[in-house]
């Protein structure tokens, strides 16, 4: 059902934890399964620089968002803004249909942190906060 790939994400999660004093911070929740997701971001010169991120919930919401820390790593805010649940799932060599779900939850949760760091630092937030999640998109709490 689950790719190596991502076993081993889940098995090993990446980033996990909080950046202190983080320039921007995302939180989320799915209103279906409950599950919580924290994503904390460094942001240098307009470069992610460092990701971290605490899960509370299934194994896919930990894989990806192990995932999605690393991939954002080293990309400018406007790269990572394009990063989509699909690319990430994708990275992890797919996910089954009933979890897609949960990695809209992690791309969600940086959309959110992306967000509060733009607002932070007085930046227009466009493009933020917009996806192809669909009904199942993740909501902030
Ligand atoms: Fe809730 Fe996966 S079941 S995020």
């Amino acid at each position: 059902m689950y790719s190596d790939r991502l076993m081993e994400h889940f098995r090993n999660p990446r980033n996990v934890g909080v950046i202190e004093n983080a320039d921007g911070v995302g939180k989320v929740g799915n209103p279906v399964c409950g599950d919580i997701m924290e994503l904390t971001i460094r942001v240098e010169e307009g470069v992610i620089t460092d990701a971290k991120f605490r899960t509370f919930g299934c194994g896919a919401a930990i894989a990806t968002s192990s995932m999605v820390t690393e991939l954002v790593k080293g990309k400018t805010i406007a790269e990572a803004l394009q990063l989509s649940n699909k690319a990430v799932a994708e990275a992890l060599g797919g996910l089954p249909p009933i979890k897609m779900h949960c990695s809209v939850l992690a791309e969600q949760a940086l959309k959110s942190a992306i967000e509060d760091y733009l607002q932070k630092t007085g930046q227009a937030v466009a493009g933020a906060g917009e996806s192809e999640a669909g009904p199942e998109e993740a909501e902030a709490v």
